[in-house]
């Protein structure tokens, strides 16, 4: 997380073949070591009983033997035992998590995901869950469940039954939701004690680099809205980490996300490998894994100084760490050999206890780690000191050196990775969807994380089907968020899988889970339904099946080939005559809506459309446009039963004003903010207003990333602190620069503000007078003339809004005006999560709303009450919207997303529950978004040409842009 403002195809079986064997040799290795391990101890203590029953008896130097040696040779045995699961523990007939009153449930007919056999297994059967785990799996022993009392039967009906989902990586509980001050606790910034540095920071703090006493347990917070909604997406366990502020940030936990009868934060806990009191060991289950953070690059960086001195800080604490532990080893070595009168004190030091685990090989080390030369740094260290590391996160450029990872020490890290979200900083730029794919046919495991709230892990499972469309194999797409990462953690005994002895964990899904809008039906955690009274939409049938996702592999070869860094400029534009062929449907912009202008039965290989410099010229059967009349040779593209579609318009991000987020000198930056400062008078002073247009910054990668996935409108305003935003410009997402024919789109497009709860703003209502203000025509200057036309209700006044009362008090101040003006007041939310909480009232008031994002999430208190959707609640905002006939279009938050808008909204329908045509969704990100903001003209907007499937869907490409506004055809 960070630190700076929260502000496609199966691999050869060649490689499948490779990660089995790998899987064996790995089992074999651990069963080995678990044995050994036993055998050592065992022969162990046997030893030391008869040497305390013989040795004060011989009256020798072992007379000097303390009265504690045992308890001592028991420890120094400890200290080589690994991590083990006991060896009757598939004999289980009851979990330690059971939870009494919990009924035996039968699910039936269910298609199973097992995640076994490098995901490739799949049957229809039944799964028995009984004891809190899966009691039997495939052809149930019927008899066994006839004796069962209570017995809770579920037809399945063929659903899709999958494993848990595992977040590997996630701040649940830690970083709350929705945030307040009072439950911030995912960092350390301060501490009484430096066991390296001390590093002091520019504002004469001391800072703590080093920090791996840190427990993500003791900082749980169990009253966070999230767990209810990530269990809502599947997610059934998770890794909750501490924060990258620090080189290592402490000690991560696992949890299961089910409220317990105990309420407390331990009762969440997963194979805690502490007592309850004691950082120590709980030997009674067996040694437990532990996890711990770590963090290189910008985060730590950034508090401590430099890449170098982030490194030195783990080379002196690993150095430490190695003097305990050899100090230990000495120790104990003397001890064995009864040496008693050499030694005294066992070296120990409670601070540095759990980095001297890692050195142990008894702890999952989970490596915040993005760039090349972080990644190489901590392979060397991982060398020098001798540990494992179990993955790196983030790890945005561990697909360009696959090499270094498969030097570090012990084994390859695992990559934990997003597949939607890149460039927010720096060392997130070489970021690539195809890092999935490029990884797996490494042979390297591939995770996909919410690093929540980041990104909220209730939609964990979106990242693995977006990485699934970009080419990582669906086998070890679905492994990617379930049983791979119990694999990394240690819990693969457990978790991950469905198997026979296995934590009752268990998904069932309404549709195929790598289809896009996949959503729980039940979801069961130990066994316990829950989701008390699911609501299910029912799927298309298409949705059933994986979706067979286009061919990436030229993309995916330019990308190495540059570097992370591919040219995304189209290399093929073409402003003669184009003949898209094999098409079979056509929609268009028609006044304020999208129409159907031409629809082929799919399959239908007929279907032309010529296009000339960017207008269609013709389009029907082939017969119709066999007269092509062409000056020059036309450019054939084949759209393999594709289909073209108006180009969809982003709104609501910074994509237009922004290369890099976390660096200022790529971005547009932030507007004088007239209620927390005063404006310059050089600026215009109280009747400034600041136009997007002129920060406008084209070429970026999030903009043409949008380009190529069909997103050729970008409207974008100005980026401020609170209140006034300035003016909004709309653009073309594919231009070069603004003077470029067609780059911008609309000069001025409407009138931006925002109404928010801030620490550094005045109150909700004073914003709101403000507003008032300007409203009734007080405004000067610039400020002044833009507002009027607002009043006049000749420009859209766009109010960033979230909370249900600021939205309230937003349709009296339109009543209130227009009682004064006697013009309609064209007033649009943004934002609006709470929206669907008047309806009928925003309706009335004749208010458009773009909900942004679409997938709603309570980040702060404004928002808290969200309308959660399926399986959680009938509908969803947007359904609750439309069923009121208020005009609703879908908006971004984030660049990098921007170009998934397509399957936002094509999601979005989905989940809604009601009947909406392909029309209606289109225009969800297209019409309806330039209709709320007021552009004008755009009937001659762009459309987009898609390979093989429509715009909206996963089976789809897009192939080309046909821009009749810049006169041409981009042929991606
Ligand atoms: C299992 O579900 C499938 C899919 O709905 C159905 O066709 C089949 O008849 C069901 N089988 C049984 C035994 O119920
Ligand atoms: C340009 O695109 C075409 C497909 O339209 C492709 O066949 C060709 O390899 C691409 N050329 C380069 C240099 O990427
Ligand atoms: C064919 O196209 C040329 C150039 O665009 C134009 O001058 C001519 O009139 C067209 N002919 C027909 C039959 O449309």
């Amino acid at each position: 997380m960070s630190t700076k403002g929260l502000l496609p195809q199966p691999i050869t079986g060649e490689i499948d073949h490779l990660l089995a064997t790998n899987d064996r040799a790995r089992r074999n290795a651990s069963t080995f070591r678990i044995i050994f391990g036993w055998v050592l101890l065992l022969t162990g203590t046997v030893f030391s009983i008869i040497r305390l029953l013989y040795a004060p008896a011989r009256n020798d130097p072992l007379s000097n033997i303390p009265i504690d040696a045992a308890e001592i040779l028991d420890k120094c045995r400890m200290l080589n035992v690994q991590p083990h699961t006991p060896a009757n523990f598939y004999e289980r007939k009851q979990s330690d998590r059971f939870q009494a009153g919990t009924n035996p449930t039968l699910i039936t007919n269910a298609t199973i995901w097992s995640g076994r056999l490098n995901g490739l297994e799949q049957f229809t059967g039944d799964v028995l869950l009984d004891g809190g785990i899966i009691r039997d799996i495939g052809d149930i022993d019927r008899e066994f469940v006839a004796r069962l009392d209570d017995l809770v039967t579920i037809d399945a009906n063929g659903a899709w039954l999958s494993p848990g989902v595992v977040d590997m990586h996630s701040h649940l509980g830690v970083h709350s939701n929705p945030g307040l001050r009072g439950s911030s606790d995912g960092n350390s910034h301060h501490g009484p004690v430096l066991p390296v540095g001390p590093f002091i920071s520019s504002l004469g703090r001391t800072i703590l680099t080093v920090t791996q006493w840190m427990r993500a347990l003791d900082g749980l917070n169990t009253h966070d809205d999230a767990y209810r909604l990530s269990v809502s997406g599947g997610v059934t366990t998770a890794l909750v980490l501490p924060g990258s502020a620090n080189a290592i940030g402490g000690q991560g936990l696992l949890i299961k996300l089910r409220p317990t009868t105990e309420r407390s934060p331990t009762a969440m806990t997963l194979e805690n490998p502490y007592s309850t009191n004691t950082s120590e060991y709980d030997p009674l289950h067996g040694l437990r894994w532990r996890q711990m953070k770590h963090a290189c690059g910008e985060n730590p960086g950034t508090l401590i100084g430099t890449r170098m001195d982030t490194t030195w800080a783990f080379r002196q604490a690993y150095d430490k760490a190695r003097q305990i532990k050899n100090a230990q080893d000495a120790y104990c070595q003397k001890a064995s050999t009864g040496k008693w009168d050499e030694i005294k004190d066992f070296p120990e030091d409670y601070q540095w206890e759990a980095l001297v685990d890692v050195l142990r090989g008894r702890v999952k080390v989970h490596n915040h780690c993005y760039e090349t030369v972080d990644l190489d740094d901590m392979v060397r260290i991982t060398n020098e000191f001798k540990f494992s590391i179990a993955a790196f996160h983030h790890a945005h450029e561990t697909y360009l050196v696959p090499s270094t990872l498969k030097s570090a020490y012990g084994h390859p890290p695992a990559v934990a990775l997003f597949s939607t979200k890149a460039r927010y900083k720096r060392e997130s730029y070489r970021g690539s969807e195809f890092a999935p794919k490029i990884l797996s046919e490494n042979g390297l495991q591939v995770i996909m994380k919410s690093d929540h709230p980041v990104l909220d892990s209730r939609y964990l499972l979106y990242e693995a089907q977006i990485a699934h469309y970009f080419g990582l194999p669906p086998n070890l797409a679905l492994a990617a968020v379930t049983s791979t990462p119990a694999e990394v953690i240690g819990e693969d005994h457990r978790i991950g899988f469905l198997k026979r002895g296995y934590d009752a964990d268990v998904v069932l899904w309404d549709s195929h889970p790598l289809s896009l809008s996949a959503t729980p039906k039940q979801v069961w955690i130990d066994g316990i339904p829950q989701i008390k009274v699911p609501h299910v939409v029912d799927k298309p049938a298409f949705l059933q099946n994986i979706p067979k996702t286009p061919d990436f592999e030229r993309e995916a070869r330019k990308t190495l080939e540059y570097d992370g860094l591919p040219p995304l400029l189209p290399n093929h534009t073409s402003e003669g005559t184009v003949v898209f062929t094999n098409v079979s449907h056509v929609y268009a912009r028609k006044g304020d809506s999208i129409v159907e202008v031409l629809g082929l039965r799919r399959g239908h290989d007929n279907g032309i459309v010529q296009v000339q410099r960017g207008e269609i010229i013709c389009m029907g059967e082939a017969s119709t446009c066999l007269e092509l009349n062409t000056t020059g040779k036309p450019t054939f593209v084949n759209l393999q039963g594709g289909s073209i579609s108006p180009g969809l318009v982003t709104f609501g991000s910074n994509l237009g004003l922004e290369d890099i987020q976390g660096e200022p000198s790529t971005k547009d930056g932030l507007v004088p903010a007239p209620l927390i400062s005063k404006v310059p008078a050089i600026v215009g002073g109280d009747g400034a207003i600041i136009r997007a247009a002129d920060g406008l910054q084209f070429f970026t990668r999030h903009a043409l990333l949008a380009y190529r996935s069909g997103i050729t409108t970008g409207i974008v305003a100005p980026q401020s602190q609170g209140l006034l935003s300035g003016l909004s410009v709309a653009f073309s997402t594919g231009s070069e620069h603004r003077l470029k024919k067609g780059a911008v789109v609309q000069n001025v497009v409407a009138v931006h503000v925002a109404i928010s709860h801030s620490d550094n703003l005045p109150s909700v209502s004073a914003q709101v007078a403000a507003l008032r203000n300007l409203l009734l025509g007080n405004g000067e200057g610039e400020l002044g003339y833009w507002f009027e036309k607002v009043t006049k209700g000749k420009l859209s006044l766009v109010v960033d809004v979230h909370s249900a009362d600021a939205i309230a008090s937003l349709i009296e101040l339109k009543r209130e005006i227009e009682g004064t003006t006697f013009h309609p007041l064209k007033l649009t939310l943004s934002g609006a999560t709470e929206s669907y909480l008047l309806p009928s009232e925003i309706s009335d008031a004749d208010i458009g709303v773009i909900l942004r994002p679409i997938r709603s999430f309570p980040s702060s208190w404004e928002m808290k009450r969200i309308s959660p959707g399926p399986p959680l609640s009938d509908g969803t905002a947007l359904s609750t919207l439309l069923a009121h006939k208020v005009t609703v279009a879908v908006g971004a938050i984030d660049p990098s997303l921007a170009r998934l808008t397509r399957f936002d909204v094509g999601w979005a329908a989905l989940t809604a529950g009601i009947s909406v045509s392909t029309e209606e969704v289109l225009a969800l990100a297209s019409v309806n978004v330039e209709k709320l903001l007021g552009v004008s003209g755009s009937q001659s907007g762009d459309l987009v040409a898609t390979q093989s499937g429509g715009l909206l869907e996963f089976n789809s490409k897009v192939a080309a842009v046909i821009s009749s506004r810049r006169g041409l055809v981009d042929i991606f």
